[in-house]
């Protein structure tokens, strides 16, 4: 069977309600192309509020959880708590979260472990720094991010992985669709090799990193990137053209 393309929005710490109605709006216009499916990741404080306007063929996901279900933990939420306002996936590990909020590959591993347990869906994202790529240590960076998960869960059936290079986030400055697809081929070959050849065939493997309305299409058409994370341009109409990258 066939990776379905999964495109995911990042919306990150942006938006307000006027806002989220906008972007509501232009999902709801499209079209969208069945045939994809839609995430988008909200601000916590905006979960409930989106999944009561938006209609239920897109999905949504928190952007963090903790790893225990609940307790003395200010200023956390639990995926029960995603869950019980309807949304069922959970964004985890962004270089954002490893970078600004030091967390660490086995505090992430620990939350999607969490996570899934719990019932969610989980996007787990890794990528290397401009520095390690310089360096030559992508792929070493990568596996180790995803060794760390893989330690801590047998089932991958409800993850997506991203491959995020934080040289590419936020900078306009995208990877290439050779560089994209030369770390998706061997990220997929890693799952064939460390965990098994059908978890290899069959996870889905996004890229993020200034993708557009622009350069989505050349990405799409690589035959290991099975969709986007998408941040700044998730906002913004063109993301309906980025969700119909297939088309
Ligand atoms: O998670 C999405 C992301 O980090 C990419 O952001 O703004 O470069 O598309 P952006």
């Amino acid at each position: 069977m066939g990776r379905k393309f999964v495109v995911g929005g990042n919306w990150k710490m942006n938006g307000n309600k006027s806002q989220i109605c906008d972007i509501v709006s232009f999902l709801k216009t499209g079209p969208l192309n069945p045939e994809t499916e839609v995430i988008v990741g909200v601000p916590a404080i905006f979960l409930d509020y989106v999944r009561v306007n938006l209609p239920e063929n897109i999905a949504i996901a928190a952007q963090n959880c903790y790893k225990v279900a609940k307790g003395a933990f200010t200023g956390e939420i639990s995926p029960d708590m995603i869950k019980d306002v309807g949304v069922n996936w959970v964004i985890l590990g962004h270089s954002e979260r490893r970078q600004i909020f030091g967390e660490t590959d086995e505090l992430i591993a620990e939350k999607i472990a969490h996570a899934l347990e719990s019932g969610l869906k989980v996007i787990a994202c890794i990528g290397e720094t401009l520095q390690e790529r310089e360096a030559g240590k992508t792929e070493e960076v990568v596996f180790r991010q995803t060794q760390a998960i893989a330690c801590k869960i047998k089932d991958w059936t409800n993850v997506v992985v991203a491959y995020e290079p934080v040289w590419a986030i936020g900078t306009g400055k995208t990877a290439s669709p050779q560089q994209a697809q030369e770390v998706h081929r061997a990220l997929r070959q890693w799952f064939c090799d460390h965990v098994n050849a059908s978890v290899g065939e069959s996870i889905r493997i996004q890229y993020g990193g200034s993708v557009t309305a622009a350069n989505c299409k050349e990405l799409a058409a690589q035959p290991d990137i099975d969709g986007f994370l998408v941040g700044g341009a998730s906002l913004k109409p063109e993301f309906v053209n980025i969700i119909n990258a297939k088309q």
